[in-house]
């Protein structure tokens, strides 16, 4: 399977060139997936550029070329600064990170990320992570999972939902997509396919703790970064590109304004780059529908 394959790039050139890139610099690649974003970060690089490429899910390996520039990891980007320390690197010129999954890991039964399919209850992007979907629906309180639904699927009889699981564990064993979706039939409102979108979309997140993971990198990125070295990060949905939009302004996650004892707002170590999101041409959305939500910004090392 060729990387394109696997994932088609969304925002690619837009993400690339965002980046700045120093034929000599140092970059990493959060999210690895397929390699497109990588390959085109090589190509802007000369023979002594290096790209440190991580990704969580063993299968994006195969699709890493065959290039001594690059570095691939299979850690989850929340350890930037200690798998870039363990590799003798102090500082870099750009990083990027292209969130969410890979169309492979949508288009796999087995990974369990999809509605299309049946498969167990899985939707770890690491496979060596314990905790699963299964794990979620079977173990997680009523009150647990009725805060993960509204929160990150805005599901929005979330508590109604719930209550449907943690009723139905009880008599049946809710092991695979088809269990679950035959669960909570009797709850879906409006479209049951956008329903269940957003029910896995919730799920997805929870098991991948997406969020935590997200603001635990970003919270390292002014240490990692040289002066005047860009960070690019596309986001799929509004949880991500709040988060991202927020840090990017205030170099904290609180919606408030923070002042300090004085009564002044700490200056924050990035300057943006990017007032608004770069959000894909018409053309690109027709060729890849998969990116219409995509939204990329960018912030600056000052
Ligand atoms: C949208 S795809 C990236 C596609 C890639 N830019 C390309 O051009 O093919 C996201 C990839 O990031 C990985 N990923 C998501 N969150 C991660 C994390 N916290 N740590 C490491 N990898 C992660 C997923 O396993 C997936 O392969």
């Amino acid at each position: 399977m060729s990387g394109n394959d696997y994932h088609a790039p969304v925002l690619l050139h837009e993400a690339a060139d965002a980046l700045n890139i120093r034929p000599d610099g140092i970059y990493v690649d959060c999210t690895f997936g397929g390699g497109g974003h990588a390959r085109e970060i090589l190509k802007r690089l000369g023979p002594n550029g290096k790209l440190v490429a991580f990704d969580q899910d063993e299968d994006a390996r195969a699709n890493v070329p065959d290039d001594n520039r690059i570095l691939f990891v299979q850690h989850n980007f929340r350890h930037l600064q200690r798998i870039l320390r363990l590799h003798k690197i102090s500082e870099v010129d750009g990083i990027l990170a292209d969130l969410g999954v890979s169309s492979h890991q949508f288009n796999e039964a087995d990974r369990g990320f999809s509605i299309r399919f049946e498969g167990d209850l899985d939707m770890r992007m690491d496979t060596r992570q314990e905790l699963t979907a299964f794990n979620v629906i079977n173990t997680w309180t009523e009150q647990q999972l009725h805060k993960m639904f509204e929160q990150y699927g805005e599901v929005t009889n979330a508590k109604t939902l719930a209550r449907t699981i943690a009723q139905a564990r009880n008599i049946t064993s809710l092991k695979t997509i088809a269990n679950f979706k035959q669960a909570i039939a009797s709850v879906v409102k409006g479209n049951p396919n956008k329903y269940f979108a957003q029910v896995f979309q919730a799920l997805r997140i929870a098991v991948n703790d997406e969020l935590g993971a997200l603001k635990e990198m970003l919270q390292q990125t002014p240490a990692v970064l040289k002066p005047g070295g860009r960070i690019a990060i596309i986001t799929f949905h509004s949880l991500e590109d709040r988060i991202v939009k927020i840090f990017f302004r205030k170099g904290n996650f609180e919606e408030e304004d923070n002042t300090d004892l004085f009564g002044t707002t700490p200056a924050p170590p990035l300057k943006v780059i990017t007032k608004k999101p770069v959000i894909p041409a018409n053309e690109e959305i027709k060729r890849n529908p998969r990116s219409r939500s995509a939204k990329l910004r960018v912030a600056e090392k000052l």
